[in-house]
């Protein structure tokens, strides 16, 4: 059996799907900013804008192409012709470019939204995928609310766009209705039964809205997809998109069980993560795996003597490889004597004996119980106080 991994590509969302997360929105500059340290991350794929959406955003996708050379650079557009247009022209000056073209597929979509009959919409689809064509070699095509359409009809319509130029099929669950093993199973059936589906790349696309965005994302990569949407942080519509730096991590993890590998540069992804914070002031909450400020950080005696031993008692990842400095013992009140003993000795400061050490100890699980974090100046203050009495 060959054990040769296929590549996963990275297409971030960020400054696109991130974008709609109510207050999110971002300026030109800010986008050229966060671009600049996705290609320096490797990302793939960076899907800077919706170029007919705005004046605004035309640009910004425009300054992207410009500013971003090793990263391919991707637009959406509905699928009608003012669209792609308007996405091609914003992409002129890209070293690399993508058009992300979509329509609605599910019946609820198609009946309420667009009042189209399914036969219009494959030919629209179609249309806008041999229109997209003219622009750029790389089109992909999206089946807005896939994961709620009609398989037999999903099937046609991507038999025909394949034919009609299209070289990555992507199947959003736009409403975040989707389960791991159902929505996994969803694209194994597509690949099988679309005849052409080896001429394409298949796609995930995430929403968080039931808390499974990346768990799905890894369900279909288990299922034989091969380009994962995702933003940093986990930022987009709703609930969000799926984590990128979730999905990368998880990948490389456990390379054991995924069958692909990504091009990810990891060192880059908290510094990343920052500047997608700090720009769009969304705070990352402390307990987000990856980039949560606790992420690395141990506080129970138990977990932190464990980590004193070896580091992999309880840890699963490095948190230099994600970019973090190192990872933290964090001195609270489950602190137990090995934790403090061992930074008590980072700071240089040394004990005459065991007695002497037992009396700062405790007088460090007092002050624990009164403040949530015992910092530096804490220890070195219960050391000043050692030679009196407790
Ligand atoms: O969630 C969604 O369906 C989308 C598409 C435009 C890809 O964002
Ligand atoms: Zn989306």
């Amino acid at each position: 059996m060959s054990t040769k991994k296929d590549k996963l590509v990275i297409f971030d969302t960020t400054l696109r799907d991130g974008e709609q997360s109510p207050g999110a929105s971002m300026t030109k500059e800010e986008k050229v900013r966060i671009a600049r340290m996705l290609e320096r991350m490797r990302v793939d794929v960076i899907e800077a804008g919706f170029a007919i959406a705005s004046p605004g955003d035309f640009e910004a996708v425009q300054a992207v192409a410009e500013a971003v050379t090793e990263s391919r650079i991707c637009s959406l557009a509905r699928a009608v012709n003012a669209d792609i247009v308007r996405a091609g022209e914003a992409l002129k000056k890209a070293n690399a470019s993508r058009i992300h073209t979509f329509i609605a597929t599910s019946p609820i979509h198609m009946q309420y939204k667009l009042q189209m009959d399914p036969e219009d919409v494959l030919q629209q689809a179609v249309k806008a995928v041999k229109t997209a064509r003219q622009f750029t070699d790389d089109v992909e095509f999206s089946l807005e609310d896939g994961s709620r359409s009609e398989p037999e009809f999903m099937y046609r319509i991507i038999e025909a766009v394949i034919a009609a130029g299209a070289g990555t099929i992507n199947i959003p669950d736009t409403v975040g209705y989707g389960e791991p093993g159902e929505y996994g199973a969803m694209f194994r059936r597509v690949i099988e039964s679309v005849p052409n589906s080896d001429k394409a790349i298949f796609s995930t696309h995430c929403h968080n809205d039931l808390g499974l965005a990346v768990a799905n994302s890894l369900s279909a990569v288990m299922n034989g997809v091969r380009q994962v949407e995702c933003t940093i942080n986990g930022l987009g519509e709703r609930a969000g998109n799926a984590s990128l730096e979730e999905i990368v991590m998880a990948v490389q993890t456990r390379q054991d069980l995924y069958p692909v590998h990504t091009g990810i540069d990891t060192s880059h992804i908290v510094p990343t993560s920052r500047m997608v914070s700090s720009v769009t002031g969304f705070p990352v909450q402390p307990n987000k795996a990856i980039v949560g400020a606790n992420a690395f950080a141990h506080e129970s005696g138990i977990h932190q003597d464990g980590v004193l031993k070896h580091r992999e008692t309880y840890e699963i990842m490095r948190a230099e490889d994600v970019g973090w400095g190192q990872n933290r013992l964090v001195l609270g009140k489950h602190s137990g004597r090995a934790a403090v003993r061992a930074r008590y000795e980072e700071l240089g400061i040394a004990f005459s004996d065991g007695e002497e050490f037992q009396l700062v100890f405790q007088r460090f699980k007092e002050l624990a119980d009164k403040k949530h974090e015992i910092f530096d100046e804490d220890l070195h203050s219960l050391v000043a106080l050692r030679e009196e009495p407790a």
